[in-house]
């Protein structure tokens, strides 16, 4: 039998923690045969003698370099401590925990069966540290309860939220093989203008839904679209509350995978407290950039690197990058991402009308609309942009100077006289 309890035997105050890591470790390490006993214990003795000479180096590590296991081992081992969580859950009345179907940035989803109705739901369950929140806990309840009130085809009904043993959690319709935009963008690539048209109208939709009841979703992204098994796509994660927004949670995770802001709006990133429906426009738009070029619209090495783009790059429109898609499709893009939310799309209709009408290879009425209101404004020198940031990637091109009205007049006078000069000239020679 491997003794894991040497692994708590600290005589170093303060390291708790990893003395309790340790523990799991070896004890997972253990159960799930990874490693015979002799293996363990003789990493274990390792770790007290290392101890001993005043240096303290994590059980993990010291197996990992002594080849008995490896990195991904250990990832796949960690990930099975989330699932024994879900065993507390199974306590859940009401709710029968099946399976782990994903994790996220924030949180993880369970499979599960709702006893009552005898139906299939998602969990999604959230870390405990956020019940410490109780500005986000009241959040949480206050959206959870007003997306439970939408019903629509194209948003992932919300059906419950509430806690348990600490943690707070979100029920919600399960959709069956859950893949995500996200999930076909990795397999295909990009999507084709028409079948990426086919998934941003329905989830226009579901915004407009959402937005004539006064919900914001705040996080519009492939991974925050589902696909059902007959095609249709569904907004996930509406009416969950975040725990901070995006550009915070970057920051704080300097260039780690998740938490990349690559769909986030400019009034989110400068964390604008009015945060409205325009944001969810501005992120529907990034996620249409990047279904139809494969690309994200802003790249950089690290997140405060994408928000500055977001801030203050130019886009580079889509028909630049992807010569296959039509002209509406980019101006519908550049609208709905212009950085000043001013002259975006100002209702959510308008923006699912023009989609429909790129889809009919019509030319998308709004953003015109739109484009020329701007040009009008521009002209008569009002442009209505917000403070501190200028609107670049959706300004509509300057038209070439023409010299102002005041200089016109001398111009013309001044041609006149040269005119007149010449033809004296001339006759002076003539005459002479
Ligand atoms: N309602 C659901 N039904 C089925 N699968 C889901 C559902 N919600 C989420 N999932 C799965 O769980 C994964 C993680 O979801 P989530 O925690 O919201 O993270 P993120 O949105 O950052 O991907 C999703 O990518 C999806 O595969
Ligand atoms: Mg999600």
């Amino acid at each position: 039998m491997t003794d894991c309890s040497m692994a708590a035997d600290s005589s170093q105050p303060g390291q708790q923690t990893s003395v309790a890591s340790d523990t799991y470790v070896c004890r997972t390490v253990v159960d799930a045969k990874l490693a015979t006993s002799e293996e363990v214990q003789a990493c274990l003795a390792k770790q007290k003698k290392l101890r001993a000479s005043g240096r303290h180096v994590s059980l993990a590590e010291i197996m990992v370099r002594a080849g008995v296991v490896t990195v991904s081992q250990l990832k796949r081992l960690k990930n099975r401590g989330d699932d024994t969580m879900s065993h507390s859950f199974q306590q859940i009345p009401g709710f029968h925990i099946l399976q782990k179907i994903g994790a996220g940035a924030m949180a993880s989803v369970y499979k599960a069966r709702q006893l009552s109705l005898d139906r299939i739901v998602a969990i999604k369950v959230l870390p405990k540290r956020l019940s410490e929140d109780p500005a986000f806990v009241e959040r949480f309840y206050k959206e959870g309860r007003a997306a439970a009130k939408l019903s629509h085809n194209n948003i992932v009904q919300a059906i419950d939220v509430g806690e348990h043993g600490g943690y707070h959690y979100f029920v919600m319709e399960y959709v069956e093989e859950g893949r995500t935009v996200y999930d076909e963008q990795v397999k295909k690539h990009a999507y084709s203008e028409q079948d990426a048209l086919d998934v941003v109208i329905q989830i226009a939709k579901a915004l407009e839904h959402a937005h004539a009841r006064g919900l914001i979703h705040r996080d519009v992204k492939p991974k925050n679209i589902m696909i059902t098994k007959d095609g249709t796509a569904k907004l996930a994660d509406m009416g969950l509350a975040r725990e901070a927004d995006d550009a915070a949670a970057a920051v704080e995770e300097k260039g780690r995978a998740y938490g990349t802001p690559y769909y986030i709006s400019p009034e989110q990133i400068r964390g604008v407290e009015d945060v409205d429906f325009r944001a969810d426009i501005y992120s529907l738009g990034a996620t249409f950039y990047h279904m139809v070029t494969g690309r994200v619209p802003f790249e950089g090495t690290s997140p405060a690197a994408i928000m500055q783009k977001h801030l203050r790059e130019p886009l580079v429109p889509p028909d630049h990058i992807n010569s296959d898609l039509s002209a509406g499709l980019g101006e519908v893009v550049e609208r709905a991402m212009a950085k000043d939310r001013n002259t975006r799309y100002q209702s959510t209709r308008d923006l699912l009308m023009d989609l429909e009408m790129v889809k009919r290879g019509e030319a998308p009425v709004q953003a015109h609309a739109n484009y020329d209101d701007k040009l009008l404004k521009d002209l008569a020198g009002g442009a209505d942009e917000e403070a501190g940031f200028t609107d670049s990637s959706s300004s509509p091109k300057p038209l070439p100077a023409l010299p102002k009205p005041g200089y016109v007049i001398p111009m013309i006078v001044g041609l006149i006289i040269q005119f007149i000069l010449i033809v004296i000239l001339l006759a002076v020679i003539i005459a002479g």
